[in-house]
């Protein structure tokens, strides 16, 4: 069996995705879930894009002592220096460089001749080398790059000290026979590739990241990249759960190992998803809400005569409980503790007290706490900063009537302390209330996304709100859960606004173009 080291790329790929904008805490959970998931190689960042990036690169790189921490640079001195002392505590530094090496990206993007292409990467390989151990080369749009140039530029930069090469498809628009002969053919042609290893890289715009990273993998590729969920530029990268479980699924036909702990699965996407906003749909493979669900009679009689008719993967195995039902009104702050354990919580005594008292307050509306619930809530407290100056609601109040035009009164403490309060009107009763608050809020915003679902089943379900916004021009998301949805709306509104004061760089900068 050949083993395939997993890297993942969610806080810097995935973090591209469009709206997509996590602050520092929510970055080092994540990151603390991936260690656990097992990733071999994480990717934290792109430590020049901004001062917010550069910071969350460092936290993780002094946090994660489990994998290797690598952040992406382009090549250039200063995006290297810049890397290096995001890194340079990092358990295992790493830096992932890159250059354009297609006729297109070199042209026209780049503006630069192939021997310029080339010998930039090679004096930006040496360069990063002098401080980093492992220096990953990236090429790319490598996949619409002539082969025998790539030849050529990789033989130099594994000459220069990459250790490893990464060809990504960066548009999405190899198919995997010409993906996987791309590698063979450059297994078979750089004299020194056995001095790298060979990754590969996918997106999804024609939907053919998954197969594609698996073609690679079969011609000679010992690194995957991808990140969970799929989540990433334009259609997303290869969601690394499904090459996982494809591998493990099909051992017969793909003799190659991973370090994955398949059942932390389940929860590292909960966890992505619900700190991005982005959904899983439904019907996703292997972490969607339908992925184990069997509609149809004929597959439910089959499923009950032997589960293998019609279940190829049990949902177990990616760590989907069969019984969530869990905690309720009489239970105690001990089992309570038990569980947040179990579920993969570890919570600073006065967090653990927040967490207990909203559990408690759950079960008084709620006759039945599940893990997802549990899991809303707990997530919640465990990125909300102490520390931060915001604003924070006060109470609030919205009347509506058939006939009425819906009108919301609030009352909020501004950063600086000061109790406000005032009444407006909307024709609705979420944009009453957003209406207040804007007239509240001292910042400029313009709303131009809000989400709403449900946590879990039932009619006395948690409300969760998602909201995307422009704070003083910088994009923000925000989210907010509550059992009422107009109490969702207006923690997801602030705790949108409240992003811009604990990261004030986060977003303002846009990533440095690729
Ligand atoms: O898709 C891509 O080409 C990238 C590189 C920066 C590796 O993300
Ligand atoms: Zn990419």
């Amino acid at each position: 069996m050949v083993h395939v080291n997993i890297f993942d790329t969610t806080l810097r790929d995935g973090e591209q995705s469009p709206g997509v904008n996590l602050n520092q805490l929510e970055k080092l959970e994540i990151a603390r879930q991936l260690e656990r998931l097992g990733v071999d190689i994480m990717e934290a960042g792109f430590p020049a894009s901004s001062q917010g990036d550069f910071e969350a690169v460092r936290a993780i790189a002094r946090t994660i002592k489990n994998c290797s921490i690598t952040g992406l640079a382009r090549a250039t001195k200063s995006d290297i220096d810049i890397a290096w002392d995001a890194l340079k505590d990092a358990a295992e530094p790493r830096l992932h460089i890159f250059i354009a090496t297609s006729p297109i990206h070199m042209q026209y993007k780049l503006m630069k001749k192939p021997e310029e292409v080339v010998q930039t990467a090679v004096d930006m390989v040496a360069y990063a080398k002098q401080r980093f151990p492992h220096v990953e080369w990236s090429a790319e749009d490598a996949s619409r790059s002539d082969l025998d140039f790539l030849v050529q530029i990789i033989t130099k930069v594994i000459d220069a000290g990459a250790t490893v090469i990464n060809l990504p498809d960066t548009v999405g628009y190899t198919t995997p026979e010409e993906y996987g002969r791309m590698f063979r053919y450059i297994r078979e042609h750089v004299p020194n590739i056995h001095k790298a290893d060979l990754s590969c890289h996918c997106h999804d715009d024609l939907g053919m990241a998954v197969a594609n990273s698996l073609a690679a993998i079969e011609n000679g590729v010992t690194q995957v990249e991808g990140t969970i969920n799929g989540i990433g530029e334009r259609a997303g990268n290869a969601s690394l759960e499904e090459i996982a479980v494809a591998l493990n699924i099909r051992k017969d036909k793909y003799p190659f190992t991973t370090n994955l702990v398949l059942k932390e699965i389940k929860r590292t996407s909960d966890l992505v998803s619900r700190f991005t906003g982005m959904k899983v749909p439904p019907n996703k493979a292997v972490v969607g809400k339908n992925a184990f669900a069997h509609e149809s009679g004929i597959h439910q009689d089959g499923v009950l005569k032997n589960a293998l008719t019609y279940e190829i993967i049990t949902p177990e195995l990616v760590g989907v409980a069969s019984n969530d039902l869990i905690l309720g009104k009489h239970s105690g702050r001990h089992a309570f503790k038990e569980k947040l354990e179990q579920m993969g919580f570890s919570l600073a005594p006065e967090k653990l007290n927040e967490a207990f008292q909203a559990f408690k307050q759950l079960t008084d509306r709620k006759k039945e706490v599940t893990d997802e619930d549990l899991f809303t809530i707990l997530t919640d407290i465990q990125t909300a900063s102490v520390e931060v100056k915001k604003y924070e609601l006060v109470a609030f109040q919205v009347q509506y009537a058939s006939a009425n035009l819906p009108t919301a009164t609030v009352a909020l403490t501004t950063p600086d302390g000061e109790r406000v309060e005032t009444a407006r009107t909307g024709s609705g009763s979420v944009e009453a209330l957003f209406n207040t608050l804007e007239a509240l809020v001292k910042e400029e915003i313009h709303l131009t996304d809000f989400n709403l679902s449900s946590v879990g089943k039932g009619r006395d379900a948690l409300a969760e709100v998602h909201v995307k916004m422009t704070v003083n021009g910088a994009q923000v998301s925000g989210r907010g859960s509550a059992q009422d949805v107009l109490k969702a709306s207006a923690k997801a509104f602030l705790n949108a606004v409240n992003r811009v004061f604990f990261n004030q760089n986060a977003t303002v900068t846009e990533p440095a173009a690729l």
